[in-house]
């Protein structure tokens, strides 16, 4: 092997180590068990299937305290194998005994991608997603689960992921920046040329991951890609990517756009599906929403185009980058029918919300 191919491989060895010890301390398991629009959802989406668990064999892809297992095997479940990679392994080994239900849950310490198990499985269950819905790229092990380990037919819960995208006019981001015009009057030094370094720091800061009050959205959310997890490919998760438009909802300064996800479940006893959704509208998750910033505000427009694009860096798995672009100047501009001072506090107020230019990102 060249020296480079070797030093991809340790640098990819070294990541996973980061993240699997990332998993093996008690702080993200007690976040993930906490969020009870997470583990809730999981719990009745599991029983909701229950007519398809009963009886089957189930894997389950990054098992962590085994609680989805659990889930499972109170769900009815014939046998689990709850594969975790990490040490948390062994919490989980406690977990399953302290349920009484080692005789259907086997935890197996390994990644899924090493594992032998003795036989396929007809459910596969994972909570895989990460912050903007792909930035641990787990879900590359759950596909690989999928295609080695599932019987033809079988279920995947959850079955489907949207991505979704929507402006919107970060108040704390214009604070940080004016902040520096502050420090004059505090302290005699001017420091005001700082605020374009911290324009730059911010905007260079990847996606920031924060709780988007629903008065900063601008817009309708817009879906921007959904991904069918019976037959989404390890090479469409390179590049998702999608185009969008959205109505804003009054004059404003976007300085930002908003991506956030939902995942759905199909459920075998109803005719609706479940939806476990990330949106800023509904209630909090642990993943909060993805912020990715732009170099400067824009104030709204009609046709200004822009595409959002997740790209996975694929020396980097368990990373995503985001590149985001806004092109092109406002072609017109037609103020709304009732039309507001074009101020950021007005755009947040309801009181604006039923102005309605338009504008595109392409
Ligand atoms: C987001 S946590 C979910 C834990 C648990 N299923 C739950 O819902 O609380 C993901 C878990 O998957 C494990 N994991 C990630 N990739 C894995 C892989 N390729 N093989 C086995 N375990 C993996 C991580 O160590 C982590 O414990």
């Amino acid at each position: 092997m060249s020296y480079a191919g070797k030093k991809r491989k340790l640098d990819k060895t070294r990541q996973d180590t980061l993240y699997f010890d990332s998993y093996s301390d008690v702080t993200i398991h007690e976040e993930m068990i906490a969020d009870n629009v997470r583990t809730n959802t999981y719990r009745t989406a599991i029983f909701r299937n229950s007519e398809s668990i009963r009886g089957k064999v189930v894997l389950d892809v990054g098992a962590g305290t085994g609680v989805l297992s659990i889930f499972c095997a109170q769900a009815g479940a014939k046998k689990v194998y709850a594969v975790e990679a990490c040490s948390i392994a062994e919490q989980a080994m406690e977990i399953v005994k302290q349920n009484n239900v080692e005789d259907r849950v086997e935890v197996i310490r390994g990644t899924v991608e090493t594992v032998e198990l003795p036989e396929k499985v007809e459910v596969i269950v994972s909570e895989w997603m990460g912050y903007a819905l792909l930035h641990e790229s787990m879900l590359n092990s759950v596909l690989y689960a999928r295609d080695r380990w599932l019987k033809a037919g079988g279920l995947i819960l959850p079955s489907r992921a949207e991505l979704y995208i929507t402006p919107i006019s970060d108040p704390v981001v214009e604070d940080r920046l004016y902040f520096w015009y502050t420090v004059k009057d505090q302290y005699g030094v001017d420091m005001s040329c700082m605020s374009d370094f911290a324009r730059r720091c911010i905007k260079n800061s990847d996606i920031t991951v924060s709780t988007v009050a629903v008065e900063d959205v601008l817009s309708h959310p817009a879906r921007f890609a959904e991904l069918d997890l019976h037959s989404v490919t390890a090479e469409e998760l390179r590049t998702v990517k999608g185009r969008f438009r959205c109505e804003s909802f009054g004059s404003a300064a976007v300085n930002a756009f908003c991506v956030y996800f939902t995942v759905t479940f199909p459920c075998s006893d109803k005719p609706q599906s479940l939806v476990l959704s990330t949106s800023p509208f509904k209630p909090e998750t642990h993943w909060k929403q993805a912020v990715l910033y732009l170099d400067f505000p824009v104030e709204v427009v009609q046709d200004t185009l822009g595409t959002p694009n997740q790209e996975r860096d694929i020396e980097h798995p368990h990373s995503v980058s985001h590149a985001h672009s806004l092109q092109g100047r406002p072609a017109a501009y037609h103020p709304p029918p009732q039309s507001a001072p074009n101020t950021n506090a007005m755009a947040r107020g309801a009181a604006n919300r039923r102005a309605h230019p338009t504008w595109d990102l392409g």
